[in-house]
């Protein structure tokens, strides 16, 4: 129906098109159902995708929020999305074989390129490690506005899944290639995820990882010069804390770095212990947060008001929100850390719905990467890893196990199915079961990006 947004129309159309794509323009701008923009599934039927995932967030997470929060009869901004559908997350083997257990680098690649890769790999094959074209260089490339938000560094794996190339993700830094030996600067690689990611020259890259961009180029042209020196003389603009980032205005790149590493945790507890804890209360307000630091909703609503760049009638926007914590309080048994968490990011969604709401035409999709190892067992349970009771909002008990490992090095993912909800064009492709990297395919049909 809306084929002629997709710049696939035949010729003899080109002057109506042009004319409806004016008429969408100014629809959207006043803030007016455009015509099928609701519920297109035509290709090209979004003009802007926001996609948000939660870093481990499985139904246990999202589960032990709500109840935590608004109660086992609530409903959370990430339950009210009209289209809910679960999809696979398993790695691949060099050999293609399943790796039933996904890390995040891998699952970043699935959904960001459409191909799975070895646990690890940043958006590059599983065999031959050659770099596969990712959802935010595509949209790029077709003129779109581009962002990524996190709460972790900027270099983590899931932000740099959608602008890096590298063997391992452990590559953060110029100072960090110990296992990416083929991809340094040298040897004629495109150097670290922070280099690369500056490189990119996104519109929007929001989060933590400050430590990494300071740290010093030492091969290659750029040598001597720090990855922060490199963005500033590309013309970014540096942001560091909550009010420079208000005052940022569109037309330069805006990369905000928030904190030397991953950023604070929103809310702390009593980590699980064997034996479990005496019920208990989370602190709501984290150690270490401030006016200063901006949380995952007020970067998301930041992000959008930068990626809006008026006048551009036609072209949109690819916004990547993650919160990258729930997955870090999760691998250490830390329950209050992993809820408030999951609720920063549900405020995000609700950022990411309410622009959605002003702006007919953008589909919003919110999943997860893998799941996690808490679980929601019965208080008389006496489960043989670490447990610990919590006094929920609406007065009840509930008790967090975490069984995915013994010993003190941290719990593990799980190889379940993920929930992936979705509103706006093409959101029915989310129902049902689905593979992670089926949503590459979606947001590249939804934008019509080539
Ligand atoms: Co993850
Ligand atoms: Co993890």
């Amino acid at each position: 129906m809306r084929t002629w947004a997709t710049g696939k129309r035949p010729h003899r159309h080109r002057a109506l098109g042009a004319a409806l794509l004016l008429l969408a323009a100014s629809a959207a701008a006043a803030g007016t159902s455009a015509p099928a923009a609701a519920g297109g599934e035509a290709a090209g039927a979004a003009r802007n995708v926001i996609l948000l995932i939660g870093d481990g967030m499985g139904d246990s997470e999202i589960t032990l929020a709500r109840n935590y929060t608004v109660g086992a009869g609530g409903r959370l901004h990430l339950d009210r999305f009209p289209m809910t559908g679960s999809y696979t997350t398993y790695a691949v083997d060099k050999d293609g074989r399943p790796d039933y257990v996904t890390d995040s680098a891998a699952s970043a690649t699935g959904w960001a390129t459409g191909h799975k890769t070895v646990n690890g790999r940043i958006s590059k094959t599983p065999d031959t490690d050659r770099p596969l074209p990712t959802l935010l260089e595509l949209a790029r490339n077709n003129g779109l506005s581009t962002g990524s938000v996190t709460t972790a560094e900027l270099t983590d794996a899931t932000p740099a899944a959608l602008v890096a190339h590298v063997a391992d993700r452990s590559c953060q830094g110029p100072a960090d290639m110990r296992d990416c030996p083929g991809d340094t600067r040298e040897r004629g690689g495109a150097g670290s995820i922070a280099e690369q990611s500056v490189a990119h020259d996104v519109d929007v890259l929001l989060g933590g990882g400050r430590q990494r961009f300071d740290q010093t180029v030492t091969e290659g042209p750029d040598r001597g010069r720090t990855v922060t020196e490199l963005a500033l003389r590309r013309g970014h603009r540096i942001v560091t804390d909550a009010r420079e980032l208000a005052a940022a205005r569109p037309g330069r790149p805006v990369l905000g770095l928030f904190a030397p590493e991953t950023l604070p945790l929103e809310w702390t507890g009593a980590p699980a212990v064997q034996g479990g804890t005496a019920p208990q209360r989370c602190v709501t307000a984290g150690p270490g947060r401030s006016a200063g630091t901006p949380d995952l909703e007020t970067m998301t609503r930041q992000a959008l008001r930068l990626l809006e760049r008026p006048g551009r009638a036609g072209k949109g926007f690819f916004l990547q929100v993650e919160g990258a914590s729930i997955d870090k309080t999760d691998h250490d048994a830390d329950p209050c850390g992993q809820i408030g968490e999951t609720v920063a990011f549900d405020r995000a969604v609700r950022a990411a719905r309410d622009y959605a709401a002003g702006h007919p035409g953008t589909l919003v999709v919110a999943t997860a990467d893998h799941g996690h190892s808490s679980q929601i067992v019965p208080l008389a349970a006496r489960p043989a890893g670490l447990s610990s009771t919590l006094i929920t909002d609406e007065g009840g008990l509930m008790k967090v196990g975490y069984g995915t490992h013994a010993g003190e090095e941290g719990q593990e993912h799980s190889g379940v199915q993920v929930r992936i909800a979705a509103q706006g064009p093409l959101a029915r492709r989310v129902l049902g079961v689905t593979d992670q990297t089926e949503l590459f395919t979606t947001i590249r049909t939804a934008l019509a990006l080539r």
